[in-house]
């Protein structure tokens, strides 16, 4: 059944094809991101309601979320599709570059859904969906930033699944493998089983709107492999992410 959807991130990439898909599916879409221009060429092609924000600011994200309810009347569905990625150099561990990726990446979805889970709560129900990604489910090279936020995410979807379930407020995680978008545009390894973005959008929502599974994740293939490589025993792994990171 349509409803209310907020999609953060909602202005490019998976986040965009996933607006598109609500939209075709007869929800009201509300989408958010720093900049405008996208979210304003959502608003002019699909319908879709912008509010600029920044999730490193936490008033904005209490406020919006605010704006929102009263704008649109509720919020059934909360996707956060944002994130900020780069490259990490092997045994290189600046803090800098960390705490920014982690505020975006992690704090930022804990500023958003701290006031979301308020006004499900008000509302007596909702559901949440968190993009982690494939890179969270174990320490990958070249990645430690990207790749120790995104098990963060994982793990606090789990917690917060168990932990709101009888509050009538549903908690997802949905893990893509590599995806086409501004995101991945920069990277100079080899992306194995890379997909369009209108192809993950179209899993997303199909995963979202037609089951009820806590996990979102493709392309199957990719997910069994690395799925496979997290229960090697650590002798195995160790020399298996070596190899990895001498052949990157
Ligand atoms: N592409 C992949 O291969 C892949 C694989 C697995 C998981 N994912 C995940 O999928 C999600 C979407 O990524 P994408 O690939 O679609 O890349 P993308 O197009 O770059 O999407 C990231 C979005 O995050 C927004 N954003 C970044 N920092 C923000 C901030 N501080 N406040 C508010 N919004 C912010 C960006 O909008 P503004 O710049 O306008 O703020 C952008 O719309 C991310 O969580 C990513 O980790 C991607």
């Amino acid at each position: 059944m349509a409803g209310i959807a907020w999609v953060l991130g909602g202005g490019s990439g998976i986040g965009a094809e996933l607006v598109k898909q609500l939209s075709a599916r007869g929800w009201t879409v509300a989408i958010s991101g720093r900049r405008t221009e996208p979210l304003d060429a959502l608003k002019a092609s699909h319908g879709a309601h912008p509010y600029p924000l920044d999730v490193t600011d936490a008033e904005a994200c209490r406020e919006v979320t605010v704006r929102i309810a009263s704008d649109l009347g509720r919020i059934d569905l909360v996707v956060f599709s944002v994130a900020a990625w780069d490259v990490t150099k092997p045994g290189v561990y600046e803090y800098e570059k960390f705490a920014a990726m982690m505020d975006t990446n992690v704090l930022g979805a804990m500023r958003v859904l701290d006031p979301v889970i308020g006004q499900m709560r008000r509302q007596g129900a909702g559901e949440i969906a968190i993009v982690a990604s494939v890179a969270g489910y174990f320490g990958l090279p070249r990645a430690a930033a990207y790749s120790s936020g995104k098990a963060a995410l994982i793990s606090l979807a789990q917690t917060m699944r168990t932990e709101l379930a009888p509050e009538n407020i549903s908690v997802r995680i949905v893990c893509p493998g590599f995806v086409k978008t501004d995101l991945t545009a920069k990277n100079d390894f080899p992306m194995p089983f890379l997909m369009e973005a209108e192809d993950a959008g179209k899993r997303i929502a199909d995963g979202l709107l037609d089951t009820k599974k806590f996990e979102i994740a493709f392309p199957l293939r990719f997910v069994l492999i690395l799925k496979t490589i997290r229960l090697l025993p650590y002798p195995l792994f160790f020399a298996l992410m070596s190899r990895l990171i001498r052949q990157s």
